[in-house]
């Protein structure tokens, strides 16, 4: 194999083990399953493309309750460098039921929290029975309005991450761990 194939390589330390990962996932699919267990819910999974793919995956495998699946892909303008607050709908949520649905807007991570925040109002201007959410990862640090999520699985430091869905130019979403990624790769 060689070295330029091996991501790995890349990565400086591993934040999050997949085993961390799973149990921080256990933890928050049975607070789920306890709080959506009633017949008049109808529980959807609101997938945030494309970092959020890997944990929504894992989340849905361990609820016990019924659950759909949807989908949505935003983008905001300058993300990362200039805090212009605009959030693009580049895939919208398409369902003539929203009205009855009890929405869960799954993110891999909350940086300044302008994306769940908007996507959260967006969602119940719309129409939404309700709407909760919940994060893999924050970063509290990073905050640029007030924003905190109804499930969380744990607060990480400011620090460049990569896998589990989390990418550096659209690389590294496959790693099955949370790394922080070495400075030479992105400087
Ligand atoms: C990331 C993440 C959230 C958003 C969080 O997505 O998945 O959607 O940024 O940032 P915020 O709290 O500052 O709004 P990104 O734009 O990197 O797209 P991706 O999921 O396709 O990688």
């Amino acid at each position: 194999m060689g070295g330029a194939c091996v991501l790995d390589a890349d990565v400086e330390r591993i934040l999050l083990t997949e085993g961390d990962i799973d149990k921080i996932i256990t933890r928050i699919a049975a607070q789920i399953d306890r709080d959506y267990c009633a017949p008049d819910k109808k529980l959807v999974l609101l997938c945030i493309l494309k970092g959020s793919v890997v944990f929504m995956g894992e989340l849905m495998k361990k609820l016990t309750i019924p659950v759909e699946i949807d989908f949505m892909r935003v983008s905001s303008y300058g993300h990362g460098t200039v805090s212009s607050g605009n959030v693009n709908i580049i895939l919208d949520i398409m369902r003539s039921d929203l009205k009855e649905c009890d929405i869960l807007i799954i993110e891999d991570i909350i940086d300044s929290g302008k994306t769940l925040s908007y996507l959260s109002r967006y969602l119940k201007l719309k129409g939404a029975k309700s709407v909760r959410t919940c994060t893999l990862l924050d970063k509290p640090s990073r905050r640029e309005v007030d924003f905190t999520a109804d499930y969380l699985g744990t607060v990480v430091p400011d620090e460049f991450l990569v896998g589990y869905g989390l990418d550096y130019s659209e690389k590294y979403r496959a790693l099955p761990y949370i790394g922080v990624l070495k400075p030479e790769v992105y400087r």
